[in-house]
């Protein structure tokens, strides 16, 4: 969470004052209207607002018609929840290496690809922008969707585009650790009409079809979902968050780039597909071998400036995800997507060292979280320290 105040307490106020914050009823429509707001932001023809970054991961796949016997490739380092979308669904994550930015090689991206293979989802890790150009390349050459987990990402953007609107659909996270945030909540996007009509089905499975008038128009069948509709209280909060967003954005990227400037020199800054691009949230340094990350970690910790080393971020690195790892894809077998007979013979056979780039980069990168709120003075001292001046 960045920035939050006076402003989003008065739109809840207002909402719950209305005592009329179902999403569909007349007076407040904060999740309408966040989500039109939303779509002008990104760019998109459809978005909708829903209660996690993980339920519009899943929504969109659902859209794009995945399920058991299908494959889905994701990067070796992003947050668990990207994979267990996939096993959701019903299908199968296939994990793949990264390349030097962290987010998911192109090139491993095609070699994991098999006839079952029906989407990749690339992630803008710490708003780092994957390699898109690659990635479509990839995708079109063999017919396979992209959904981009733009999760950690609001407000980045790649030569120029939002990201989440490159793929053929995007999925955001609102929760506390984002950019923006709800508390908790979540936004899928798309241009592609069906995507949305099954997402829209799937996102708010008994309601859809009762309150307003929001099958006017849809021509996909009703079916089965969840439960992942939010109330006004989300969308009111989220609708003053991204007022904020612009200038939050633009805060962070000045001061990340001044300190980028800065230690420029003499400390290496990671490789970027589009530095200018980036969300600004992070600075990441990378270094010659893991000791000497730990060695600088470690010293600037002494001075009061914490930095991570991501191969120590627990869920967000393959290795620790458990379920995954040890395919248990749900507690009822006959809902396994590993025990599934559409998924036998599928690619799973997970070994703790088939990402080794990832590793290898995971234990030499250190991020520092850039505040939005650092003055000229705390960027000088962040920045002796980071050079050993201080
Ligand atoms: C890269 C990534 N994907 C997916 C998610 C899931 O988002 P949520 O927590 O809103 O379900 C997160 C959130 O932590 C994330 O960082």
């Amino acid at each position: 969470m960045y920035r939050i105040g006076q402003e989003e307490i008065d739109a809840v106020a207002r909402a719950i004052l209305s005592r009329d914050f179902f999403k569909i009823n007349g007076s407040g429509q904060e999740v309408l209207r966040f989500e039109e707001e939303w779509k002008a932001f990104t760019g998109e023809d459809y978005a909708l607002l829903m209660t996690s970054g993980y339920a519009a991961l899943a929504s969109a796949l659902i859209g794009m018609g995945i399920g058991p016997g299908d494959e889905v490739i994701v990067p070796a380092y992003t947050y668990i929840a990207t994979a267990l979308a996939v096993l959701e669904v019903g299908a199968i994550p296939v994990i793949a290496d990264t390349d030097e930015t962290l987010t998911l090689s192109a090139e491993d991206t095609e070699r994991k690809i098999t006839p079952r293979t029906k989407a990749i989802i690339p992630v803008h890790i710490q708003g780092f922008p994957s390699d898109m150009d690659g990635l479509k390349s990839v995708a079109a050459r063999h017919g396979v969707k992209i959904l981009e987990d733009a999760c950690q990402s609001a407000g980045g953007t790649y030569h120029g585009q939002p990201l989440g609107s490159i793929g053929d659909a995007g999925a955001f996270s609102f929760n506390y650790f984002k950019i923006i945030t709800s508390g908790e909540g979540g936004a899928l996007t798309t241009n592609d009409r069906t995507i949305y009509e099954r997402a829209l089905i799937y996102h708010d499975a008994s309601a859809v079809a009762f309150f307003g008038s929001q099958l006017d128009g849809i021509s996909e069948p009703l079916f089965g979902g969840r439960e992942y509709r939010v109330s006004d209280l989300t969308g009111a909060i989220l609708r003053e968050q991204l007022r904020r967003l612009p200038s939050l954005r633009a805060d962070l990227k000045r001061i990340q780039r001044e300190l980028a400037d800065r230690i420029g020199g003499t400390l290496t800054v990671a490789p970027s597909h589009d530095f200018e691009g980036d969300t600004g949230t992070t600075l990441a340094l990378r270094f010659g071998s893991e000791a000497e990350t730990r060695r600088f970690t470690a010293r600037c910790a002494e001075r009061g400036i914490g930095l991570t080393v991501p191969i120590d971020t627990g869920k967000h690195v393959y290795t620790n995800w458990t379920q995954v790892m040890e395919k248990r894809g749900a507690l009822h077998p006959l809902m396994d997507p590993y025990k599934m007979e559409a998924n036998r013979g599928a690619s799973c056979d997970y070994t703790p060292d088939m990402c080794r780039k990832a590793l290898d980069l995971l234990a030499r990168t250190a991020y520092l979280a850039i505040s939005p709120d650092w003055t000229e003075a705390d960027v000088g001292h962040v920045a002796d320290v980071l050079l050993g001046r201080k």
